[in-house]
């Protein structure tokens, strides 16, 4: 698995697929643990990501870390990653041609990792990985696509002006700690959107 995992580090590492390619300084690949029940799926790097080459690993990330800390989980337990692995300039949200380009990393990363459930970080991922829109309405929700569960929270940056968010951002980690406690004692979840039936 982490031979796998390797290579696809490796190829996004030298990807030039996409335009990003050509403005970044470094790729991101995902990173943590492959025995991860859960991956947390952002929308790109940023500024420190691109110059350090390490999801996660400004401000947003710290506010991440944070509510990962507050249910006693450390980054290193979990497998963090973004839906494109290139930072677009000024940190533009990443195009649809780009998203698409760069969709196939995560596919394997997932199919690598078998996550139980995959945690949606904000709307860019929740539009990428669901069709999904406005998800300040729907976070906090489990939704099952294809046999894959997700759930979805609002993305760290978000919360770094508004401390309200701070608290739901919190709120919707530990329970998805909950969840995933449940499942791996394979007990049923309540699925809020099913897109399967
Ligand atoms: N924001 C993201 O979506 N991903 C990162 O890796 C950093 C900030
Ligand atoms: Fe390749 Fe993805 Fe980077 Fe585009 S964003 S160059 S597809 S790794």
């Amino acid at each position: 698995m982490g031979q796998k995992l390797e290579i696809i580090k490796q190829n996004v590492i030298e990807c030039t697929k996409c335009e990003l390619s050509k403005t970044r300084l470094n790729s991101v690949p995902g990173k943590g643990n492959f025995h991860s029940s859960v991956i947390f799926v952002g929308e790109a790097p940023g500024k420190n990501e691109d110059q350090n080459g390490e999801p996660f690993i400004g401000i947003a990330g710290k506010k991440l870390s944070a509510a990962l800390e507050e249910v006693g989980v450390t980054r290193e337990e979990v497998y963090i990653t973004n839906i494109v692995k290139c930072r677009p300039p000024k940190n533009r949200v990443p195009t649809t041609i780009e998203r698409n380009t760069c969709q196939e990393y995560l596919r394997q990363e997932i199919s690598i990792i078998k996550p139980k459930i995959i945690c949606i970080l904000g709307n860019t991922a929740f539009n990428s990985l669901l069709g999904g829109s406005e998800i300040t309405k729907f976070r906090g929700k489990v939704v099952k696509k294809e046999n894959q569960l997700y759930f979805l929270t609002v993305h760290p940056a978000a919360t770094i002006y508004n401390q309200e968010l701070i608290k739901v951002l919190s709120g919707d980690i530990k329970k998805l700690f909950e969840l995933i406690a449940e499942l791996k004692n394979n007990k049923e979840i309540k699925i809020d959107i099913d897109y399967s039936s």
